[in-house]
């Protein structure tokens, strides 16, 4: 395969629409670049798919962002980075360009959080696939073996926000008894990690429910500070990517559709191109 050698914007993947709560973050602290986002709607949720599909979905997206010019894929999801990325990282970009680079969200909001909680319990809401893959866990015990690290997977969020039920009364019910549940196994936790990218639209209910004095992290932040660090120490990436502030958006599923949801998400209007991924 040959890939284009020129410039080209910062591709951000996720399976559907929580991307682009880290798209947004990306965008505010580094307006300059372009962006590439890839939403895989047609095929979302990943949660609770296998390793092999969701490496094998990973995979098709990357090299699509890849042939459209992207030298640099960030994949904004957990799901993704927990599943694909490693494998990516070390048996496909090899073969690919051993010069462009995939980075995942996962390492940026472990290493938060050792800043972040005092009592040392930390606990992660996540896809099914994140929590069994104990990529979180494995993570921060690399990073703090100190901090007791509880996981939660949350079946019905993402469903919830691909469906727009994020602030309707329904979600209560499914927000709170993941939450009672996370802090009835660990009453310690005084963190807790809203480790999928879709769950900060949750964000007010999941407040609501939780005690005020438990920090709730959503990692678009941190993901973004990590990335400026990063492109600050590699010029030479920081160099292939393309300036002007352009975003385009890439769906798997009907652009309409897309666009229409996409606004709540960003805040504004966007055109997205429809591709199939194969
Ligand atoms: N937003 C993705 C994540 O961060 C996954 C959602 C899904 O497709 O299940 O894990």
């Amino acid at each position: 395969m040959t890939l284009p050698q020129a410039a080209g914007p910062i591709g951000v993947f996720d399976s559907g629409y929580g991307g682009l709560t880290i798209l947004r973050e990306l965008r505010a602290a580094m307006p300059q670049y372009d962006y590439l986002y890839l939403g895989d709607n047609a095929r979302a949720p990943y949660g609770t798919r296998s390793y092999d599909i969701v490496y094998r979905y990973t995979l098709q997206a990357v090299t699509t962002l890849f042939e459209r010019g992207c030298h640099l894929v960030i994949l904004a999801c957990n799901t993704a980075s927990a599943k694909a990325l490693r494998t990516i990282q070390q048996n496909d970009l090899p073969q690919l360009d051993p010069n462009r680079r995939v980075l995942g969200v996962i390492r940026p909001t472990a290493e938060e959080v050792g800043s972040i909680t005092k009592s040392r319990h930390v606990g992660i809401l996540a896809t099914t696939g994140t929590i069994l893959s104990h990529s979180y866990d494995i993570e921060i015990q690399k990073l703090y073996p100190d901090i007791t690290v509880t996981g939660q997977d949350c079946p019905m969020w993402v469903p919830l926000v691909e469906n727009f039920e994020f602030d309707s009364p329904g979600a209560d019910y499914f927000v709170e008894k993941r939450i009672n549940q996370i802090l009835e196994k660990d009453p310690k936790i005084d963190t807790l990690i809203l480790a999928c990218t879709h769950y900060p639209l949750l964000m007010d209910k999941i407040r609501k429910y939780t005690p005020s004095d438990i920090n709730i992290i959503s990692q678009g932040e941190y993901v973004a500070r990590s990335l400026s660090a990063y492109l600050a120490n590699h010029t030479d990436m920081a160099q292939r990517i393309t300036t002007g502030g352009q975003l385009h958006c890439l769906t798997t599923e009907n652009p309409d559709k897309f666009n229409a949801t996409a606004v709540r998400f960003l805040g504004h209007e966007v055109q997205a191109e429809g591709i199939m991924l194969n």
